[in-house]
């Protein structure tokens, strides 16, 4: 099979790779295209992807571009993994909002938005070349971010796409060591919107194959559990204690956005620390003894996603019908919202289509939260494709982080000055 990654020049990458190689049963590869328009980082990561194969004897062959169409014809399956900008624009990103006393951050808020704006016309012209030249039934599995976005804008121009993160992925790791089982052996009520999710079941399968809920074992108060887990996801606990659940750390910009602001003004940004480990990694893809993943990959939040991307993958090629949580159609799921809202659940896996399984009634501050998002989400959606600035201000102040409307004419200024260089209307 010929697999396509479509921002390929990523340092991100060898963690794919070396997923591959590990996985090669379950995903057997003959061709990975890794499709970058930056020389440098194309070469450099197509030179370690190309030593880590022939390392783990993966027969595979490793091609690098920076044409689209010659990555994408015949693929089978292509990955979207591009960041518009680079680091420059993240860094960019996660700090103009806080002259309106916003967070800034690269996926919520202000900074996602704008991130949204940059990304989404350069996905949908890429996804026209996928339709165009890869196989008729090849799927685009997206993990651009803000993935919510990105894939509800591939799925209403019509193209066969999922969306992932490796939010629950990494809940159901942690989870299965904590309680010394095989990660398929812990199933997760995992609900919401692309990084504004909670986990409202951890079902474990025990040595008796017998399956039991452990969340009240998570929550509980008497043996310090309940604050080992808050802590995990740097939380309160009083929230997981009412709430039932434990919410994605993305939760804490909007449950926390005072404190997570103040410490952001006196921090270096992400961006900033992602731009230092990545000159490490490029250092040591550039050294021909390195013939494996560098330990300094584990510095990314990314823990995980090839494994994420390996399942996906083989569960459509493969057709098998498992149940991964993935970005997908609403289609009745959550009904307070649209049927073409895009929604992360926990969703059937077969080569034709990618279903959400039923999910019991949510909560009702999960609800407003989530509806609150979604709405800000179809307009920031609408503002990427038509473009204009009346788009993009009612879009930012439809955003519950911003709310107000001479903040949200502050943001639009901030967000459009930023962004000029890779917004062509702006
Ligand atoms: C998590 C999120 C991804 C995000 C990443 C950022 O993995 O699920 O969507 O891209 O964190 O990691 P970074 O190392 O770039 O901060
Ligand atoms: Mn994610």
């Amino acid at each position: 099979m010929k697999l396509t990654v479509v921002g390929g020049g990523s340092t991100y990458t060898p963690e794919l790779v070396d997923g591959f190689a590990r996985l090669r049963d379950q995903l057997p590869i003959d061709e990975l295209w890794l499709v970058d328009p930056d020389p440098v980082r194309r070469e450099l990561v197509g030179g370690v992807a190309r030593r880590m194969f022939a390392h783990a004897g993966h027969p595979g062959t490793i091609h690098v571009t920076d044409d689209v169409v010659a990555g994408v014809t015949d693929a089978d399956a292509v990955m979207f993994q591009l960041r518009i900008g680079g680091q420059a624009a993240r860094q960019q990103d996660e700090t103009w909002p806080h002259e309106a006393c916003c967070i800034g951050q690269e996926t919520t808020g202000p900074g996602g938005f704008a991130k949204a704006l940059r990304t989404v016309p350069v996905v949908l012209e890429y996804a026209e070349l996928v339709r165009k030249h890869a196989k008729p039934d090849a799927w685009i599995v997206d993990f651009t971010n803000p993935v919510g976005i990105v894939t509800r804008a591939l799925l209403e121009a019509g193209h066969r796409a999922v969306g992932l993160c490796n939010v629950a992925i990494g809940f159901q790791r942690r989870f299965a060591k904590e309680f010394g089982v095989a990660p398929d052996h812990v199933r997760l009520d995992h609900v919401g919107l692309n990084h504004l999710t909670w986990e409202r079941g951890v079902h474990v399968t025990g040595a008796d194959g017998v399956e039991r809920d452990v969340m009240a074992d998570l929550l509980a108060e008497s043996d310090g559990a309940l604050d080992r887990t808050a802590d995990s996801v740097h939380m309160h606990p009083d929230l997981l204690r009412l709430q039932h659940a434990i919410p994605s750390y993305y939760l804490r910009y909007f449950y926390s956005h005072d404190i997570v602001l103040q410490e952001q003004l006196h921090e270096p940004t992400r961006a900033e620390a992602v731009m230092e480990t990545e000159r490490a990694l490029l250092a040591k893809y550039a050294d021909e003894s390195v013939v494996t993943k560098p330990a300094e990959l584990e510095q990314r939040g990314g823990a995980y996603y090839s494994e994420a991307a390996i399942d996906v993958l083989s569960s459509i090629l493969g057709d098998r019908g498992d149940v991964q949580v993935l970005n997908v159609r609403n289609d009745g799921t959550f009904p307070f919202l649209p049927d073409d809202h895009v929604i992360e659940v926990p969703s059937r896996v077969t080569r034709q289509a990618i279903t959400p399984l039923p999910v019991s009634p949510l909560a009702p501050d999960m609800v407003g939260l989530v509806s609150h998002v979604a709405g800000y989400e179809r307009l920031a959606l609408d503002a990427a494709v038509h473009g204009g600035r009346d788009r993009v201000l009612r879009a930012m102040w439809a955003h519950p982080l911003v709310g107000q409307v001479d903040k949200a004419e502050k943001l639009t200024d901030l967000l459009l000055a930023a962004n000029a260089e890779h917004i062509p209307w702006a």
